[in-house]
């Protein structure tokens, strides 16, 4: 395991439930829920443009057509809203995200990531 310091202070989440941070090269949303960190991959599986900053309970939504997922293990929990009558050859969206361990140390955000 390689945890990775985090500069964000877990005081954020006093007034946020979710940040996006960028941790090993890549976009990664921490949220708190129940007390408890989560890190997961923030850049939605639908189309891959989209990164996921909000958090409504333990379900990230993404801002581009509404799929949704379980921040506590990164499984998509709602499909991507697409117009019936609009084709869309990226209807498929990945069913999991990558989730990363995370722990708090002297107030900031430790992240396990390669
Ligand atoms: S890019 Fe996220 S739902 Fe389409």
């Amino acid at each position: 395991m390689v945890y990775r310091k985090v500069t964000i202070s877990t005081k954020v989440f006093e007034n946020t439930n979710a940040i996006v941070a960028w941790v090993s090269g890549r976009p990664v949303l921490l949220s708190k829920y129940e007390g408890k960190y989560y890190a997961m991959d923030a850049v939605c599986g639908h189309m891959g443009c989209a990164i996921l900053d909000k958090v409504e309970g333990k379900e990230a939504v993404c801002p581009a057509h509404r799929a949704r997922y379980d921040v506590t293990t990164g499984k998509k929990t709602a499909d991507a809203v697409i117009r019936p009558e609009v084709k869309c050859e990226y209807n498929e969206a990945s069913d999991t995200l990558k989730v990363y361990p995370v722990r708090e140390n002297n107030g900031f955000l430790e992240v396990d990531m390669p």
